[in-house]
């Protein structure tokens, strides 16, 4: 399928789901799954007129997921000990932030050389592919045990911190764009939206990857859908 075809076929049902959920709740919290993730959630967001804290996607647990995984078998420790933060798109501008990663408390740049670590981050970028390789699909276990843990954390009021895909009203510079950023989930959606101290070179990553979300969000708005 063509990119374009994929927004098209895949928004309508995202626009029409979401319309579905406005019929049945008055006051819904959206968590949209579909792909391409940051263009679908901004197609749920405008549908559905609710305030961003209301509407946002799931991309960033799972990037995070298969960025600690990765890391923990290069390190030869649990996936358990590692708390790492993925920003950006989802997709291969996502934007790894090796500075905000750690093991068991340690910094991850003192566990492992530049070389291997930016390997690392190269293979989460295309995790997605490398799963649909494999498997012919990219849509496992992971996913799903992703959105649940959001639910939960909102079910169970937890105030959790997530990267969720959201729109950004100024945040880190970006305006009505999509993009994954660290947040605060609770019983009333997002919480607080989390503006990390990035460095110039980890800034510009992340507009980078706010513009390779923006010209798939104008072919999306120029469908007229
Ligand atoms: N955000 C992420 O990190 C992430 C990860 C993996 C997959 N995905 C995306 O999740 C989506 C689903 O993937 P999948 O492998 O489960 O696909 P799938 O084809 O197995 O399942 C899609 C489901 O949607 C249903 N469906 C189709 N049209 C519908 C409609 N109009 N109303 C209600 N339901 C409808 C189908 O019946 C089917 O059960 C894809 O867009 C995939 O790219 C996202």
């Amino acid at each position: 399928m063509s990119r374009d075809d994929l927004i098209s076929t895949n928004a309508k049902i995202v626009n029409s789901v979401t319309r579905s959920i406005l019929e049945h709740s008055k006051s819904p919290i959206i968590i949209v799954v579909s792909n391409p993730l940051d263009v679908m959630t901004y197609a749920a967001f405008k549908t559905a007129g609710l305030p961003a804290t209301k509407v946002f996607g799931m991309a960033g647990i799972l990037d995070t997921a298969r960025y600690r995984a990765f890391l923990a078998e290069a390190l030869q420790v649990s996936p358990k000990d590692i708390q790492a933060v993925l920003m950006g798109g989802h997709g291969d501008t996502m934007v790894p932030l090796p500075r905000y990663t750690t093991v068991a408390g340690i910094p991850v740049t003192e566990l492992i050389d530049e070389a291997r670590l930016s390997a690392i981050v190269e293979r989460t970028k295309s995790g997605g592919g490398e799963l649909v390789n494999l498997m012919g699909t990219s849509a496992w276990y992971a996913p799903g045990a992703a959105a649940a843990q959001m639910v939960e954390a909102i079910v169970k009021d937890e105030n959790r911190i997530f990267p969720c895909c959201v729109n950004l009203s100024g945040q880190y510079g970006l305006h009505d764009t999509f993009v994954g950023i660290p947040v605060k989930l609770g019983k009333a959606g997002i919480t607080e939206m989390i503006e990390l101290k990035l460095n110039a070179d980890e800034m510009k990553l992340l507009h980078d990857s706010s513009v390779a979300v923006k010209s798939v969000m104008d072919v999306y708005d120029g469908m007229g859908l």
